[in-house]
């Protein structure tokens, strides 16, 4: 188990914020997930004309990862320039909840990566949906 290196957390998901392609809105984020094994996942966020596709960067770098087989996370970042850092939207914040339920939640704006704010997925999404069983 590696401890979260936040700062070098962050560094990675403003790096990913380089590869966002968000011709519609011109909002730029990035997101890096830790696995539990201490590997960085990249993301970035990826807007379609059909503007309800659009991907946000955390499910962007959360597929990444889960279809690298990747399963333990330890801490996602995520960096866009708001003061503080990017509030997960809702469906990130379920999926989150759903595969990375432990996981630290840090968000900075770009120029200012000490100054951000850290959630847990609970704090995020508290009461969370996350199974069921079909009804007989
Ligand atoms: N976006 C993210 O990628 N992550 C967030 O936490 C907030 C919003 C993206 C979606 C869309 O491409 C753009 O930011 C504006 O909403």
């Amino acid at each position: 188990m590696t401890k979260p290196d936040k700062l070098a957390l962050l560094k990675a998901a403003a790096e990913a914020r380089r590869q966002a392609v968000a011709p519609y809105s011109r909002f730029h984020v990035g997101a890096a997930l830790l696995t539990a094994e201490g590997v960085v996942i990249p993301g970035a966020n990826v807007e379609s004309v059909s503007y309800g596709l659009t991907c946000c960067a955390e499910r962007v770098a959360l597929f990444r990862a889960l279809t690298s087989g990747e399963r333990e996370f330890l801490a996602i970042a995520v960096v866009a320039a708001v003061e503080g850092g990017p509030a997960p939207c809702g469906a990130c914040r379920q999926l989150l909840a759903e595969y990375a339920p432990g996981a630290i939640v840090w968000t900075a704006h770009p120029d200012q990566l000490d100054q951000g704010r850290e959630f847990s997925v609970a704090d995020l999404l508290p009461a969370a949906f996350t199974g069921f069983k079909p009804d007989r």
